[in-house]
């Protein structure tokens, strides 16, 4: 009798990494918009779609041991949506928390083990379907659907997760997904795999259908002998494709360590600056790189400086500096999405430039007081303004303590 195949396969490095990143971000979001939805008495639902599902399960290694696997994407949703139901030490409980997950998966057999898997793991009934077929297919009905019943959907998450280039109508699916607005797409952008291919006749209608048309894909091709320039024009030539649909996207790269060069990019496009902000957070929390979103990463400097200069403290503050010379006193608060957007950093690096440039003289911050007040913290209101000739940091802090009887 032939031997079945074997559903799984050992997790290579860069999916963990993939998966942390994945975590990390939905933990966050869930909890934040759980919250909110208790808090505004809404209906506390998120929506998963899995374009490319997986059979929900790896070996953590090459030994293949079954007592020992690690959860892929869908599996990874579904424990942090029972995680959110449950309550306890790593969120906190809430009882009407309900986390849709829509699985596409096209292999039948992994399908079938994955499908198995989702329902061993859903303790809270909750609704987790897994659809043989497609990705291309089913996300098409779904939104058909959707557009001819007049669909207001809870929050959407679209991982696509494609082993390569094939099946994967990109653009079109931005085009029509983000006509709603509480909505992100996660894209793993098999740069390694694409870069090989995007000149060859046999597989152009792959590539059209990721970079949402012809235009300039030749020109990609044409680009011989520099490497550095060719990464760097088709992340370009994907960005602004994707940002005729959506406000924020966002890039991480993951580096092949022994080669020097970058694999893939995970492309997070959403239309909302708190989702952008907390998936740069999680981004920056799985990268090796100070200064980057990069992992894996033994990459030479020129393929770093080809994705997105790294940044130093130093620029950081720079930037501070010109955006109050740019905008005069500026509340610290109204400083964070422009920070986000035209610098690698978070807001540990706006925080520590600004208490850089303060204790050099350079701004002032003046705080508002308040009885939990520490030194060196930030509070919205908080106003940054650029310094007086003489004018000291310490000196204005000291008087504003005292004028709030402190
Ligand atoms: C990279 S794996 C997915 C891993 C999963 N997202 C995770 O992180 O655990 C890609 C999966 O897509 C499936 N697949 C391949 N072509 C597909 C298509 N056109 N539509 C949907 N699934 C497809 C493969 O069978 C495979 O299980």
């Amino acid at each position: 009798m032939a031997k079945s195949k074997d559903p799984y396969w050992p997790i290579p490095e860069a999916t963990a990494v993939k998966h942390s990143i994945l975590k990390r971000y939905l933990g966050a979001f869930m909890g934040v918009f759980f919250s909110t939805c208790e808090r505004y008495g809404l209906k506390p639902k998120v929506v998963f779609i899995d374009g490319f599902a997986g059979p929900g399960k790896y070996y953590t290694d090459e030994s293949r041991d079954p007592a020992d696997m690690v959860p892929g994407s869908p599996l990874i949703v579904g424990e942090l949506a029972n995680g959110f139901r449950k309550g306890g030490k790593a969120h906190r409980k809430f009882k009407k928390a309900q986390a849709v997950i829509f699985a596409f998966e096209a292999n039948p057999g992994t399908a079938k083990t994955l499908t198995e898997n989702l329902a061993e793991t859903n303790r809270f009934d909750m609704t987790w379907d897994v659809h043989q077929g497609t990705f291309e297919d089913g996300i098409t009905n779904l939104l058909d659907y959707m557009e001819k019943n007049k669909i207001d959907p809870a929050p959407m998450f679209l991982f696509v997760d494609p082993f390569g280039f094939k099946g994967v109508p990109l653009i079109e699916v931005c085009r029509r997904l983000f006509a709603y607005d509480r909505v992100e797409v996660f894209f793993n952008f098999m740069y390694n795999d694409i870069n090989r291919f995007v000149g060859v006749k046999d597989v152009r209608e792959h590539m059209i259908k990721i970079f949402g048309g012809e235009d300039g894909l030749d020109e990609l091709a044409a680009i011989k002998n520099d490497p550095q320039r060719r990464l760097q024009c088709t992340l370009e030539r994907l960005t602004t494709a994707i940002q005729e649909h959506a406000d924020f996207v966002l890039s991480f790269r993951m580096n092949d360590p022994e080669r020097d060069r970058a694999k893939y990019f995970l492309v997070h496009a959403s239309k909302n600056f708190r989702a952008f902000q907390l998936m740069k957070e999680s981004m920056y929390k799985a990268s090796d790189l100070e200064g980057e979103l990069s992992a894996l990463s033994q990459a030479s400097k020129d393929l770093r400086s080809a994705f997105r200069a790294a940044a130093a403290q130093g620029d950081y503050e720079d930037w501070v500096l010109e955006r109050l010379a740019k905008t005069g006193p500026l509340r610290y608060a109204d400083g964070v999405e422009p920070f986000y957007v035209e610098t690698t950093g978070v807001s540990k690096h706006y925080k520590a430039a600004a208490r850089a440039l303060a204790k050099k003289n350079a701004i002032v911050i003046q705080h508002k007081w308040d009885k939990n007040r520490q030194q060196g913290s930030f509070r919205d209101g908080d106003v940054l303004r650029l310094a007086r000739p003489g004018e000291s940091y310490a000196a204005h802090f000291k008087a504003s303590k005292q004028a709030a009887g402190r």
